[in-house]
């Protein structure tokens, strides 16, 4: 049996999205690691951490996952940068992020959300670690840099974050001292207060409904005024 002719569109819908997609994701993270030219410096902790394992590759200032574009490391040190670059956020998924050498003012509020997995963060001595000293477990101090060591969790018990989220709702890290309230099925909404699933129906149905009124007010109204003329 033939598949129908109208079957192409989705098709070339998938073809036409799907690298695009892909695409998109690889220059995110490209443009990052072109913001500073040049190799990783070889004593960089970015540097030690990518060539602890056989399957990460380094392109320009990024540590890769093997093929997978992935961002696991960064060195931008000696890199005259003032402030981050614009895309800093797409390099989220950095283990281990060096900033060092560099004449950084400061680190802007949540320059580091979502900043889940980040493990090592080597700055300039001028500047404090993301999110204060408690949420790191080993500060110390080498030369003239900052060395942020072992991210804290959180929503782990005494930190106290855990106790602010709302019943329904579980606590989740998003960065250093950063954390997040998601609820958990079947809750949802504000607070996490409803239960069960969004009425679909009733809102779009209620949307249209009231949408169609409105709509034939306004073409009654108006017609009266053309009247008029
Ligand atoms: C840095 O490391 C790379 C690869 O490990 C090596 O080829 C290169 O010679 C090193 N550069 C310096 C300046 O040590
Ligand atoms: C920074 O880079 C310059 C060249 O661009 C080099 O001369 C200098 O030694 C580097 N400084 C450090 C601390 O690596
Ligand atoms: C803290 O970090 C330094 C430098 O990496 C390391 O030498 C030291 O063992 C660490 N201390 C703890 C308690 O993890
Ligand atoms: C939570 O805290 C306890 C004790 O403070 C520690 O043993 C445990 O590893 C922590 N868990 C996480 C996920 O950080």
């Amino acid at each position: 049996m033939a598949a129908p002719s109208w079957l192409w569109v989705p098709q070339l819908f998938l073809c036409l999205m799907v690298p695009s997609a892909a695409a998109l994701q690889v220059e995110a993270s490209e443009q990052v690691c072109g913001c500073c030219a040049g190799p990783m410096r070889n004593e960089s902790v970015a540097a030690v951490f990518c060539g602890s394992r056989w399957d990460r590759v380094r392109r320009g200032r990024c540590c890769l996952e093997g093929d997978q574009k992935i961002v696991l490391g960064l060195d931008f040190g000696n890199c005259s940068l003032h402030r981050l670059c614009s895309s800093f956020q797409e390099v989220s998924t950095a283990f281990v992020i060096d900033l060092t050498d560099n004449p950084l003012e400061s680190l802007p509020e949540g320059s580091f959300q979502g900043f889940t997995q980040l493990q090592t963060l080597a700055l300039p001595l001028k500047l404090d670690c993301p999110g204060g000293s408690e949420v790191w477990k080993n500060i110390t101090i080498q030369g003239n840099n900052r060395l942020c060591q072992d991210q804290r969790n959180p929503c782990n018990g005494s930190g106290g974050f855990d106790s602010l989220c709302p019943e329904g709702s579980l606590c989740t890290s998003d960065g250093p001292g950063l954390s997040q309230c998601l609820c958990v099925d079947p809750y949802h909404g504000y607070k996490c207060l409803r239960q069960g699933n969004f009425p679909y129906l009733l809102f779009f149905g209620t949307l249209g409904a009231i949408t169609t009124i409105l709509s034939a007010l306004l073409w009654i109204t108006q017609r009266r005024k053309a009247k008029t003329f």
